[in-house]
């Protein structure tokens, strides 16, 4: 079990970004983090997976815990060999490498040959794609393919926990189906957990089985993926819709912009 503990983060030594973040990710679930741009989804995974440190982040209160040990001082070296790995927005994949080289990184904490290789296999089975595209160089791939890519560069190595960084972003709905049932099927066969960070409310809730929606640095509210779908501000603000299922109009949002300070 992941757990945070009201976090908070400053960004080189002056920049406040999160004001006390507590959250859980029970094992074999999954969670949505949920919010717009700027909200400190992308801190919070950060914070996670130790990669805050290489960004001069801190956490500079509150704790981090994973399997009931504190990882908020941990390297990301050693937070990754614990078996939380993080695949990072935007889709960065080495461009002059080959899809294989690509997936082979993934497994830098794998020592042996046949472990590997199984590993490889297992993200072959579960995108077939990747495996007709091996040989490909990453740079060439189409969006959707190289978020396949990052995706399944984040199941080598078997993690415990998968962090997943808008994996929808900029993507055409049918791909985005596809890409969100592989991961569910992962999650459902191997009890990986998943943390999944998403502007894509109603995608995201999908598959999730609860979430939180942070705002300005704050978690505003949070609650089973149910409870979150048929919120009505969640619905409103997020997912673009009133009770009857239109779009609201922008002066209508901005009014009710100043309602959701209670949340
Ligand atoms: N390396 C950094 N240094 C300073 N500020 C940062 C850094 N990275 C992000 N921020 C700021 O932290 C806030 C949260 O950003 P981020 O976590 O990327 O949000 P999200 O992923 O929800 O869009 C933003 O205001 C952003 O400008
Ligand atoms: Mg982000």
């Amino acid at each position: 079990m992941l757990k945070l503990n009201n976090i908070e983060v400053v960004y080189l030594n002056v920049v406040r970004v999160l004001h006390g973040i507590s959250l859980t990710v029970e094992d074999g679930s999954v969670v949505a983090l949920l919010g717009a741009n700027g909200a400190g989804k992308t801190t919070t995974l950060k914070a996670i997976s130790g990669l805050l440190k290489v960004e001069e982040g801190d956490v500079t209160d509150g704790s981090i815990e994973w399997e009931g040990r504190r990882i908020d001082h941990s390297s990301a070296q050693e937070i990754g060999k614990l078996g939380i790995v993080q695949a990072l927005e935007g889709r960065r994949v080495f461009g002059h490498l080959t899809t294989e080289e690509n997936l082979l990184v993934g497994a830098h904490n794998r020592k042996e040959r046949h472990i590997i290789h199984q590993d490889l296999e297992m993200v072959y089975h579960y995108f077939p794609r990747l495996k007709a595209l091996r040989h490909n160089i990453a740079g060439y791939l189409s969006g959707g393919e190289q978020q396949m890519l990052v995706t399944g560069r984040a199941m080598m190595s078997a993690p415990k926990l998968m962090m997943l960084d808008e994996p929808s972003l900029g993507l055409a709905p049918m791909l985005v189906e596809e890409i969100y049932d592989i991961i569910k099927r992962f999650n459902d066969e191997r009890h990986t957990s998943v943390l999944l960070v998403e502007q894509n409310v109603r995608i995201a809730l999908n598959i999730a089985h609860s979430g939180y929606v942070m705002e300005n640095g704050r978690v505003v509210l949070d609650g089973s993926a149910d409870f979150l779908r048929n919120n009505e501000d969640v619905k409103e603000f997020y997912m673009g819709l009133s009770a009857v299922g239109v779009k609201k109009s922008y002066r209508a949002v901005k009014h009710y912009k100043r309602r959701k300070r209670w949340l």
